[in-house]
């Protein structure tokens, strides 16, 4: 396989960002998609300086349409062309379920939901023309496999997802298109940085490796789903969590 021409949203920071250094360090051509063009066009530089492969900011918003049609036109005009698509834009705020206003709700899903439909339909028609288009979306354990408080809307949203990858992965058959989905636990973000020494420690005691995840964890994930190697497996899901979601006996506890 020639090296791949990949857009990565939200990659601006955080995991999109770890998957996006992923690619451009195996030789890619990547282009990393936030809401503003000077914050993707920086994340871009640093990634291109730090890999040494070919790396462009493109600014676009998941949940438009044409904002991301755009933004898909200015990658294949770059790059010649798109072989991969990793729909992980999101975001967590919180609401708990009693409070939570219709706008928080519609917020958290426009963005994780509608928006890695707006991103997939809108990259069809450059992936249909790749050899070997492949989709890659970021889900979480949060939703499809646990539960967290404040996180209704966003745990529906994350299952949401994987109930649109296997319809939509049968629908892409037809075109040798791939679509599947990378479940993340606790990752080491700028975000959750911020939580303290103290939270994080805790944290990773928790998990059976006992540590956190690196957003260069889900970029590995996401790169074999991308694969020559990868290209019999549709639809499908990987957890990457350090083993979080295993723990059953009085051990978990202590
Ligand atoms: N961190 C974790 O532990 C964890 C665990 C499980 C799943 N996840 C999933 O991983 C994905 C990334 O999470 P993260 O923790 O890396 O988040 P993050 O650090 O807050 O980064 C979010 C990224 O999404 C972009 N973004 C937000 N809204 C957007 C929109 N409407 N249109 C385009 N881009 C948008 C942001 O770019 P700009 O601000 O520059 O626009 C930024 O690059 C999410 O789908 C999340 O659900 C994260």
């Amino acid at each position: 396989m020639s090296a791949q021409k990949v857009l990565v949203t939200g990659a601006t920071k955080g995991i999109g960002k770890g998957i996006a250094k992923v690619f451009a360090s195996h030789g890619c051509d990547v282009a990393v998609l936030g809401r503003d063009q000077s914050t993707a066009d920086a994340a871009a530089a640093e990634l291109a300086a730090s890999t040494g492969s070919k790396v462009i900011g493109v600014a676009g918003q998941v949940s438009d349409k044409a904002s991301m049609s755009a933004a898909i036109d200015k990658v294949v005009a770059e790059f010649g062309g798109l072989d991969v698509l990793c729909a992980n834009a999101g975001i967590f705020p919180d609401a708990p379920l009693e409070s939570m206003s219709e706008d928080d709700w519609d917020l958290v899903m426009n963005t994780n939901l509608k928006g890695t439909f707006i991103s997939v339909q809108a990259a069809i028609p450059a992936l249909k023309e790749s050899s070997a288009g492949r989709i890659v979306v970021t889900s979480s354990i949060t939703g499809p496999v646990t539960g967290f408080p404040g996180w209704a809307h966003y745990g529906a949203s994350k299952a949401g997802q994987l109930g649109f990858i296997r319809t939509a992965s049968i629908e892409l058959a037809k075109y040798q298109i791939t679509i599947n989905a990378v479940m993340p636990g606790n990752i080491l973000t700028e975000g959750l940085q911020g939580m303290g020494e103290e939270y994080l420690t805790q944290m990773a005691n928790s998990i059976p490796l006992k540590r956190l995840g690196q957003v260069e964890d889900i970029g590995n994930a996401a790169y074999y789903f991308a694969s020559e190697g990868a290209g019999y497996v549709t639809g499908q899901t990987i957890v990457v969590d350090g083993g979080q979601i295993l723990p059953e006996s009085l051990e978990a506890l202590e």
